[in-house]
């Protein structure tokens, strides 16, 4: 099975969806980029404070902080891993490069009209940050999260015009990634317009 594994794709792609679903079946640790930037914004540590003006924009934190975090975390991982929302830009793929091996990277391909109503539906749980949607997969419990039992909530970058914003930025800054890793010989892109279980097991056969 494929040890380092990172996830491509724009916003509301299902890269945290698919992710969960990994984590859940085959035990890769998940280092999502969003989730610890979410948690310093709301725990107001320094990094929050720098990173949240950029979040609320839709643009990018810049480089040199995404890397110091991401270098710190790779550092405490062992066994599968999967990097959610890492690297971004050729900047920070040359820098993962440095200090990992990618094996995979999963490219879920959605076209952008999709993903608008993708994201304005998306509710995620602040704790455990499992994600769920008002319509394609919601919790047993309206706004509690399954998981857990905390009280879910609409991201602040999930408003439309944000989005839009989200995606003019991927479209610009982390496509390219697609044919860096095509190159590396490492890419395999999922169709990811369906169901989420019968991407699931695309994402499985991929991964072997
Ligand atoms: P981040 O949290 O990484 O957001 P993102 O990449 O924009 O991705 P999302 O989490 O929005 O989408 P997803 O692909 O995980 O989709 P999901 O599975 O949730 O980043 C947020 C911000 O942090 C950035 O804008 C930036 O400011 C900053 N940042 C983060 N990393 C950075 C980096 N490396 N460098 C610089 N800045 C960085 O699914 C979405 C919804 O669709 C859910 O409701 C889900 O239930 C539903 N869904 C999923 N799959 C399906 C399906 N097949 N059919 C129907 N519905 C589905």
């Amino acid at each position: 099975m494929k040890k380092t594994i990172v996830l491509l794709g724009p916003p509301g792609a299902g890269k945290g969806t698919q992710g969960e679903k990994l984590t859940d079946e085959f035990g890769y640790t998940r280092l999502s980029t969003g989730d610890m930037l979410r948690e310093a914004v709301r725990n107001k540590t320094e990094l929050g404070m720098k990173a949240k003006e950029y979040m609320d924009a839709g643009a990018l934190v810049p480089n040199d902080l995404i890397i110091g975090l991401m270098n710190e975390k790779i550092k405490e991982v062992s066994g599968g891993v999967l990097l959610d929302g890492f690297p971004r830009t050729v900047e920070q793929a040359d820098a993962l490069g440095k200090v990992m091996d990618v094996d995979l990277a999963l490219d879920f391909d959605v076209p952008d009209e999709v993903l608008i109503s993708r994201l304005t539906q998306r509710r995620s749980c602040p704790d455990c940050n499992a994600v769920y949607h008002l319509v394609t997969k919601k919790p047993a419990k309206e706004g509690i999260c399954d998981k857990c039992g905390a009280k879910l909530y609409q991201r602040d970058d999930d408003k439309e015009e944000t989005v839009k914003n989200r995606l003019e930025v991927y479209h610009k800054n982390t496509r390219p990634l697609i044919d860096y890793y095509q190159k590396k010989g490492v890419l395999t892109v999922i169709p990811s317009d369906g169901d989420i279980n019968a991407i699931f097991e695309t994402v499985k056969k991929a991964i072997q």
